[in-house]
């Protein structure tokens, strides 16, 4: 079967070098570009990257058209495209990515395609998120953290992108899923350790093929019954099996996400008007998966180029050390409340999601034939791109975008962002569900981690990502943390 998937990808790739659909844009009078994601594919860079040039060498252009193997794509420049393309459910719903449909665990994910059953997991996984909810899971994340300030103490050699990943999935863990780590060694734990531990060379290889096929030829992965994410299914169903037995005998609320399951467990099906039905333990499987997915990695990108940036920039890592000193002096430790009202920590946050957007681009294909705003029509299969990194990126919204500026977020300047510019989170119908939590999240860890650190800048600077499709990540971000000679 490898065999058959590897031909496939080279034959396709080599259809593309031929140029199969070379003239789809030019016909179309849209400017095209020839060979764009070649840095991509010889692995030199990430795809957001590819998008940002792309958008920067068409200053005048409202979109500028490229291919992905031979598919043709839009990458859009105009601010009212990119809000009509998030706001259209009708044509561009969907995100493009194809998955066997008897693979359950991502069939039934939030992440992906279908309209309906899109609609009805989101009201149902909604109230895992509201305000009394995330006042529960701040605890619980604060509490995890001794395991975090314990573990970087104990192992100074490991990357620190990979502890604050393994950090994540113990209070992703114990906050949205009550899964009970809180204790000293929680990092150490042998879930945590199997979750975060690479997937060996070749079997990376088989799942990078796999996605590839997923988005390039969905058609191969139903003819073939190629199941992606099959292993972690029975793993995941069982974790939660067991969480929810364990709460069942120990009464009492905790306001996570296995309190909405429990209320639905006692239907085998949850259904819609429409008639769309998901089976209840394939529903609570997929969702807790996505979580992991969406919100790992994620977050500790995010928190490791902001710990990257103060580490660069002395005065702002004085002013970040006094808000967060004045708080525990104040309240001792964290909750809901004094983590909102660390405001210049949220400014410096905003600015890192700015200069280095987790979710370099975001990817829609037209499901009907459309007509953007800017009067060009996309026919149905296209796929568009939001490139939110070049957006974040460009000076004509951003002056000098280069250097790290919290104050573009000050009371006083927030409101002079245009809209669709900043889009860490994305906007409008399948804005990330988790962006309230994550906040709370890596605000919690900024700020435990700089009470007991200082940072020392060793003069790295970003210059390019790693490969990848969608995300900007580096696992290669240095500066050092420093214990802290007074702690308040
Ligand atoms: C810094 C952290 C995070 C960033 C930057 C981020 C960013 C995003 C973005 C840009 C999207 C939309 C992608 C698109 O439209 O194609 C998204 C969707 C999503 N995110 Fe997040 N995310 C983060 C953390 C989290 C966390 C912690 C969770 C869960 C606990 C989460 C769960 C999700 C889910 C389930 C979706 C799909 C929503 C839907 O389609 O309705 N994310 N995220």
């Amino acid at each position: 079967m490898i065999l058959i998937l590897f031909i496939f990808v080279c034959v396709f790739t080599f259809m593309y070098y031929f140029n199969v659909n070379k003239n789809y844009w030019k016909i179309r009078n849209v400017v095209q570009v020839n060979y764009a994601a070649w840095d991509f594919l010889f692995g030199k860079c990430s795809l957001p990257e590819v998008y940002r040039n792309i958008y920067n060498a068409y200053p005048n252009e409202n979109y500028v058209g490229m291919y992905l193997n031979t598919k043709p794509v839009l990458v859009l420049k105009n601010l009212e495209d990119i809000r009509a393309v998030l706001k259209d459910s009708h044509c561009f719903h969907s995100r493009g990515y194809y998955v066997n449909d008897k693979e359950d665990l991502i069939d039934n994910l939030l992440l992906m395609n279908d309209y309906h059953r899109w609609k009805l997991i989101r009201q149902r996984i909604s109230p895992v998120f509201t305000i009394k909810k995330l006042k529960s899971m701040s605890r619980s994340i604060y509490q995890c953290s001794d395991s975090l300030i314990d573990y970087i103490k104990n192992y100074q050699c490991e990357n620190n992108k990979s502890i604050f990943e393994k950090f994540n999935f113990v209070a992703i863990g114990s906050a949205i899923f009550g899964v009970d780590f809180v204790t000293k060694n929680a990092l150490q734990s042998p879930i945590v350790n199997a979750l975060c531990t690479p997937l060996p060379f070749f079997q990376r290889c088989l799942f990078s093929l796999k996605l590839i096929i997923s988005i390039q030829f969905p058609i191969v992965l139903r003819v073939l019954n190629i199941k992606i994410f099959d292993d972690y299914k029975n793993l995941i169903l069982e974790i939660i099996q067991k969480v929810s037995k364990y709460r069942h005998e120990t009464p009492g609320k905790r306001d996570d996400y296995i309190d909405v399951y429990m209320e639905i467990q006692n239907y085998e099906s949850i259904q819609d008007a429409s008639g769309c039905k998901i089976n209840i333990d394939q529903f609570v499987a997929s969702q807790a998966f996505s979580f992991f997915v969406a919100g790992v990695e994620t977050t500790a990108s995010a928190v490791d180029y902001t710990l990257l940036e103060l580490a660069n920039n002395e005065h702002i890592l004085e002013k970040v050390h006094k808000e967060i000193d004045g708080i525990f002096h104040k309240y001792k430790q964290l909750n809901y409340y004094n983590v909102e009202a660390m405001e210049y920590l949220d400014m410096v946050l905003s600015e890192s999601l700015r200069k280095y957007p987790p979710i370099g681009s975001m990817q829609r294909v037209a499901t009907e034939d459309a007509i953007l705003p800017s009067n060009l029509k996309v026919d149905k299969g296209v796929y568009v791109i939001i490139p939110t990194y070049a957006l974040h990126m460009d000076p004509k919204y951003f002056s000098e975008p280069d250097i790290f500026d919290p104050e573009r977020f000050s009371a006083d300047n927030i409101n002079k962002i245009k809209k669709y510019t900043y889009l860490p989170f994305s906007g409008e119908n399948r804005i990330c569900i988790g962006a309230k939590y994550a906040r709370l999240h890596m605000k919690i860890m900024l700020a435990v981690l700089l009470r007991e650190f200082t940072l020392k800048s060793c003069m790295y600077r970003v210059t390019t990502f790693e490969p990848n499709l969608f995300t900007l990540s580096s696992s290669k971000v240095e500066y050092e943390l420093i214990p802290r000679h007074k702690r308040v």
